[in-house]
């Protein structure tokens, strides 16, 4: 597709606006933020995965910032000891970048060619709406995946931050039935998480479904799968060292939003990186919605993931 052409499409397209007045719109059965469709399209058209490539994908806020941090420390473990990370003083968004808006986005500077292989990508994209060569080469995936309550609540206070508003509890209602109605950045939430669960489960060695609850529960057993599937596994030696200790404190929630860059420093779109690091806690949800939304979004759960054997 053309840039014409492409601007044309772009027309068409269903739009909405979520209560904290951030415009989306309805391209191909998943909803995506508008000023980003131009990039998600042509990351479409035009990405060529290399067999070699990782990719870590996730619904936003489901701890992509964390599994960046912590697929950077292992990929690069022999490169830097832990006390001199580059993550000490640099954001783990720059240092994986997004292919949708970092490569492909309308005033992206990156350049893919410029990466040495292999390669850790990330995107926020539906598995179903990922360039094929994601789907016929042999790169990897890890998908990150958080119980859509956290998800939810997580999402508002960011929403208000890239509005540039105070957190308003008074949109909760509406942007709740907006959510459960699929209408959400990358929404729906089900079909985002089904997709990737049951990619794992048809593929399993070249999709990892993973959980932020079971990593915060058990962060060890699970930075250890991610390293094994990144073809990446620790070492006896490196595990009576401590490598593994070391390396989830420097990924730990206060480790990074203590450091000086997440606390003051900005990214290019001129968003404080303080906004990737909130509460970091499972189950957040509660201080927020009426027993009413939780039963309306497990009976949703229960309806879209009958039989799929995922649940939260
Ligand atoms: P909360 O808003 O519930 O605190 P994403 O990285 O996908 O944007 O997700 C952001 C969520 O992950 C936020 O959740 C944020 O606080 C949490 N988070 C960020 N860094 C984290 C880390 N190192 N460990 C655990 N959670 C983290």
């Amino acid at each position: 597709m053309g840039e014409e052409e492409m601007e044309e499409v772009l027309k068409t397209l269903p739009v909405e606006k979520l209560p904290e007045g951030i415009d989306i719109c309805f391209y191909e059965g998943h909803w995506y933020r508008s000023v980003f469709i131009h990039g998600i399209i042509k990351f479409q058209q035009h990405f060529k995965a290399q067999d070699t490539d990782l990719i870590l994908a996730t619904f936003p806020k489901s701890g992509t910032t964390w599994l960046k941090a912590l697929a950077f420390t292992i990929a690069n473990r022999n490169n830097y000891p832990v006390s001199e990370s580059p993550l000490l003083i640099t954001n783990p968004h720059s240092l994986i970048n997004f292919l949708e808006f970092d490569f492909y986005g309308k005033n992206s500077i990156l350049k893919l060619e410029d990466l040495p292989s292999p390669r850790v990508l990330a995107t926020h994209m539906p598995h179903s709406a990922l360039p094929t060569s994601i789907k016929n080469s042999n790169c990897r995936v890890v998908y990150l995946c958080r119980n859509p309550l956290d998800v939810f609540i997580s999402f508002r206070h960011f929403a208000a931050k890239l509005s540039n508003k105070p957190f308003d509890p008074s949109l909760i209602k509406e942007s709740f039935d907006m959510f459960c109605r699929g209408v959400s950045t990358y929404g729906p939430f089900w079909d985002h998480a089904l997709e990737y669960w049951t990619a794992s489960q048809e593929r399993p060695n070249k999709v990892l479904f993973l959980k932020y609850e079971d990593m915060k529960e058990d962060p060890i057993s699970h930075f250890k799968v991610l390293a094994k599937f990144m073809g990446l596994p620790f070492s006896v030696e490196e595990e009576s060292q401590g490598v593994i200790e070391e390396a989830l404190k420097l990924c730990s929630f206060n480790n990074l939003k203590d450091s000086e860059v997440n606390k003051y420093e900005k990214n290019r779109r001129g968003h404080p990186y303080n906004m990737f690091f909130r509460k970091g806690e499972v189950g957040d949800w509660a201080n927020y919605l009426t027993p009413s939304m939780l039963e309306r979004m497990n009976k949703l759960m229960e309806e879209k993931f009958a039989g799929s054997g995922l649940n939260f």
